[in-house]
């Protein structure tokens, strides 16, 4: 099968899938941990952006969160904005990950709880507002290729001496179409054994996610590089990255839905998908850049414990320094019929918006 099916099914296979097994995932206790496990400051840097957009909107605003995790980054945004939505929705089609939401959003108030709600699938009926999507696109399953002597080859998935082993064959119909207009992207084509992937699903993704969005701002942070760093001819074997137990380790074939499989992601690809449904692209910076543009440092002052201090200051080195999360990840806002209407850039990306270097 293609690689692209593999990743699909090691995910997203009902009962088996990484995340529709059941297994704790997120957070100390399970694989990996995500900005908003780490504390409140994350989710504070986001909803400060909402919030002129709220104010905007009116009372009548809706967030959706695509693959909500653990549920920390709805109750960090909810309980921190200071014009919450009147809906939010969280876009979950696992029944264990939905339980783990519904158990950590039980820490919020009555009010702000009957605000949220679980849906399978984007809502048919429009509405004005936001979409978050954190680390959501690097878990869409991606095409893995090289270039051939005689042309690109699509990674599939064989079986040798009773183990699944990489093997290749002539990419064809979207997956080679897509390698085709990334290669064309570039300032010079890789050579002959070049290996890397194409994230093929991802324009109908964002389509769909965002297909309800009459009016507002789409939020992506993942980790990522704008296309030309992405494909650099040093990066030659990908960015497929699994992730067991805190460890980072490159063997996709290694326990089958008991290990995360991810890709970085192309932000020019996603900047390219966003256009394409009627978005500008209204900022896009690192993390670092983001944090740090939205000003949540100001926390540190108002904190009068030391051990709080200490905390917090811990939890905000981990969101921007270079070798944590900074440079990394990064943070991309689209806007839909803006017309300046909407405020333009967020505020949060004037610090050191990187827009050229999509
Ligand atoms: C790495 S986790 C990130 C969870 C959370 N956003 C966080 O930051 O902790 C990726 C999540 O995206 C979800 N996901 C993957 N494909 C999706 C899709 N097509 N639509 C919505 N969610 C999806 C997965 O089920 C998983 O919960």
């Amino acid at each position: 099968m293609s690689f692209q099916r593999y990743m699909a099914m090691a995910l997203y296979e009902p009962g088996f899938g990484y995340y529709v097994n059941g297994l704790h995932k997120f957070g100390a206790a399970g694989d990996f941990v995500t900005a908003p496990e780490h504390g409140r400051l994350f989710a504070l840097a986001l909803a400060r952006q909402l919030e002129p957009l709220a104010s905007r909107l009116g009372k009548n605003w809706t967030l959706m969160e695509p693959g909500p995790g653990s549920g920390s980054l709805a109750r960090d945004v909810l309980s921190q904005l200071r014009n919450p939505p009147a809906r939010y929705l969280l876009l979950e089609t696992s029944a264990p990950l939905r339980e783990v939401q519904r158990e950590t959003l039980s820490a919020l108030s009555e009010d702000l709880r009957s605000r949220v709600e679980w849906i399978a699938a984007p809502p048919d009926r429009g509405f004005d507002g936001a979409v978050i999507a954190n680390e959501v696109i690097d878990a869409l399953p991606v095409a893995r290729f090289r270039v051939g002597e005689t042309g690109i080859e699509q990674a599939v998935v064989t079986f040798v001496d009773g183990r699944l082993a990489w093997d290749y064959a002539p990419a064809e119909g979207r997956v080679l179409r897509a390698v085709e207009q990334v290669i064309s992207d570039l300032p010079q084509p890789p050579g002959v054994g070049y290996t890397s992937e194409v994230c093929v699903d991802l324009p109908e993704w964002l389509d769909t996610v965002t297909a309800p969005l009459k009016r507002g701002m789409a939020l992506m942070i993942d980790y990522g590089y704008p296309r030309r760093e992405y494909y650099h001819p040093d990066r030659n074997d990908g960015t497929l990255v699994c992730h067991y137990r805190h460890r980072a380790h490159f063997d996709p074939f290694a326990w089958p839905g008991l290990t995360d499989l991810s890709a970085f992601v192309d932000f020019t690809a996603v900047a390219e998908a966003a256009q394409a449904c009627g978005f500008e692209v209204a900022g896009f910076t690192s993390q670092a850049g983001f944090v740090l543009g939205s000003g949540v440092a100001d926390q540190l002052e108002q904190v009068t414990d030391e051990r709080d201090r200490m905390r917090l200051s811990g939890e905000l080195k981990r969101l921007v320094l270079p070798g944590e999360m900074g440079d990394k990840f990064k943070v991309m806002a689209l806007v839909r019929e803006g017309d300046g209407a909407l405020g333009g850039m967020p505020e949060a990306f004037a610090l050191s918006d990187q827009v050229d270097r999509l």
